[in-house]
Order: structure tokens, then sequence, then C-alpha cells
């Protein structure tokens, strides 16, 4: 486990624009395998990766409606994590003991956020007022160092916002709250963003970024400022991961 990162703490998981309706996608947290799906109704479910029947992935599945089916002999469960239905054997009451492990989950200022620990953790309220107003998703990347080190970089980060003009005077302003670690750029001439960067502790020497943007005028070009964004992520990942 990560030292400063506690496994009874949230995090956020995904970026939420990248997981639509019925859809399931893989993620790791403190290196267990995890599988997020969102169902018909918009609401989204953490669950242990492995199927109740052989231990086949549930990230391979397919979403129906509001229930996950296994890829390999189609068993379904609902959003409560119970069996539900097996193909094989239509008539048949699924046993009570077919159940998949389920996890907090919650979708909150554009992130899915999710806990492995504790059921009585508290929900990140720091980290989530940190988000103002209307934020663009920019883009995840996975950076292969620990979740404490790219928080100690993250303290130096400095992108410049979108369009800024060369040799404007810009100030920087770095604010951390649990696993967001927001990154306020104001500029001389009036532009303002902030980017916001959630953590995921994906594995001992993995963490996967989670990139949004806020500022006035974040979503007048949202194509642009992801390429923007993104180019700089790819930037810090690079000098995260070779200069130490
Ligand atoms: S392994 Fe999942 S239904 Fe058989």
């Amino acid at each position: 486990m990560t030292s400063g990162f506690g496994l009874d703490d949230w995090y956020p998981l995904a970026l939420s624009a990248a997981i639509e309706q019925q859809t399931a996608i893989p993620v790791s947290l403190f290196d267990q395998e995890l599988v997020v799906w969102r169902s018909v109704d918009g609401s989204v479910q953490l669950w242990e990766d492995r199927c109740a029947h052989r231990g086949t992935r549930l990230s391979l599945g397919f979403v129906r409606g509001n229930a996950l089916h296994c890829l390999y002999h189609g068993w379904a469960y609902s959003a409560q994590g119970l069996c539900t239905g097996i193909p094989a054997h239509p008539g048949l009451v699924p046993p009570s003991g077919a159940r998949i492990r389920s996890f907090g989950c919650v979708e909150r200022s554009g992130l899915i956020w999710g806990r492995i620990g504790a059921e009585t953790a508290r929900h990140p309220e720091q980290a989530w007022s940190a988000f103002h107003g209307h934020a663009v998703p920019v883009r995840s990347i996975a950076c292969h160092r620990s979740a404490d080190k790219i928080h100690g970089r993250l303290s130096t980060f400095q992108v410049p916002p979108f369009g800024a003009q060369a040799g404007a005077q810009i100030q920087y302003t770095v604010q951390h709250a649990g696993a967001v670690v927001s990154v306020d750029a104001a500029c001389d001439t009036g532009a303002e963003e902030t980017l916001h960067l959630g953590l995921q502790p994906a594995g001992r020497d993995t963490t996967i970024l989670h990139a949004l943007v806020a500022g006035p005028d974040a979503g007048d070009r949202p194509a642009a400022i992801r390429h923007h964004y993104s180019r700089w992520l790819e930037r810090f990942r690079w000098m995260v991961e070779n200069q130490g």
C-alpha cells in the first residue's frame, strides 16, 4: 500500500465521461482488480472483477438494462450484485451465494469515486468542493510512479492556461484536497483556468491521473482545451518517470 494514501479513503477511478450507459471498464485500486459499470438508468457500481461462477473478469462482460452479464456463460447480476439469471438453466432460481462483492461508489464532480476499505470512510467532501463550476474532462493518464511521488511532484507542476500569450506573467496556486490536486493558473491578461487532477493509486508503482479543467471559457473550445492539457500531462509523466 502507498504510505500517504490510505486503503480506507475514497479515490477517483475514472472520468464520468469515460463510462457511457450500459458499459463496463476494468479499474485497479491498490492492485485490486475491480470493474466499474454503468446501468441504463445512469447509476454506477464498483465490484470485484470476478464472476461468482468461474472467476471470469466481469469487465469483459456486457451490460443490458440494469444488469451486468458475464461474457463466459452469461450469468446476469443485478445492481445489488445478486445473480438473477443463469442462461443454461432458465428455470433455476440462482443460489443466494451467487453474488459479487461490491464496494462504495459515487459519482461527483465529473469523476467516479470508489473505496475498497472500511464502509465508515467519510465521503471526500473536501475534494469534491475543490471543483468550482463546470469542468471539462481532459483525459486519464497512467504514470509508473507511486501516488506519494506523483502527489509531491504535482506541487511544482505549472501549466499555462490555454491561449496564454508568450511572455504573459502567470501566477500559480496549488491546492491539495485528499486525492485531488488543483493547479490554478492566472495570467496578468485576465485568463484563468484550474486544472483538477484526481489521483488513483492503481498499484504500488502505478498512479492514474484523471484530469478536468475549469475556467470561464473552458467549455467554449473543449477539443482544443483537451489537446493543450493533454500535452502538458504527457510532459509531466515523462518528467516524473525519467527525472525521479
Ligand atoms: S464464468 Fe461467469 S458465467 Fe461462467
